[in-house]
């Protein structure tokens, strides 16, 4: 192998480590974001569904709409993509112990949890935000989904945010006022 030869190999074997890098440098970047923390929910052919998610946002006003984002491997996306409906309950400070249950696999998410049914969605009792919705598209976006919503109905109610941060739950402290 020639000088030249050997140094364009070593710029291969550099990019290659770098490319290995970037999904990693993106999550730390992406932990240091603080989210809110939603519990999406959907009604299945098998009772109740739910699945705790960061990646919520509102989309537009004219119509209400809100955007979600779901891994394609998620039971509740299937859901989702079946029923045509979903249901956004935006988590209180001290819900983060629901939070965490919705998250995990191989356990009833729903037991011991209030809920009633609202526009063919289940809706949590005592979540402090509700947003009932309409799937309009669900657009490819790498490994996710991106679920838009027509917004149908909501509601809230008063109560300090849960919030997500450094995989740890928080909640919004405001800052002194200015002056
Ligand atoms: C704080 C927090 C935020 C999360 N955000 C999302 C998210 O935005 N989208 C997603 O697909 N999964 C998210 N997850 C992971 C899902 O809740 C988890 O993978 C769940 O088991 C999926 O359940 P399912 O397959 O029943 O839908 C989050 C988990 C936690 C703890």
């Amino acid at each position: 192998m020639t000088a030249i030869q050997t140094e364009v190999a070593w710029e291969a074997v550099a990019a290659a480590a770098e490319a290995m890098e970037l999904p990693s440098r993106f999550r730390e970047v992406m932990g240091n974001v603080v989210t809110p923390v939603s519990i999406v929910t959907a009604l299945g052919a098998g009772g109740p569904h739910g699945t705790t998610v960061s990646a919520f946002s509102s989309l537009s006003m004219s119509p209400p709409m809100v955007l979600v984002c779901l891994d394609r491997g998620s039971d509740l996306l299937d859901i989702v993509r079946s029923t045509g409906r979903f249901g956004l309950n935006v988590m209180g400070s001290g819900q983060a112990s629901l939070a965490a249950g919705f998250a995990r696999k191989g356990i009833d998410r729903f037991a011991g949890v209030e809920w009633t049914l609202e526009h063919g969605v289940p809706r949590l009792t005592g979540a402090p935000g509700w947003v009932a919705c309409a799937a309009t598209q669900l657009v490819p976006g790498g490994d996710h989904d991106i679920v838009l919503g027509l917004v149908l109905d909501a509601g809230s109610a008063d109560g300090a945010p849960l919030a997500y941060h450094r995989r740890t739950f928080g909640t919004h402290d405001p800052l002194p006022a200015d002056g």
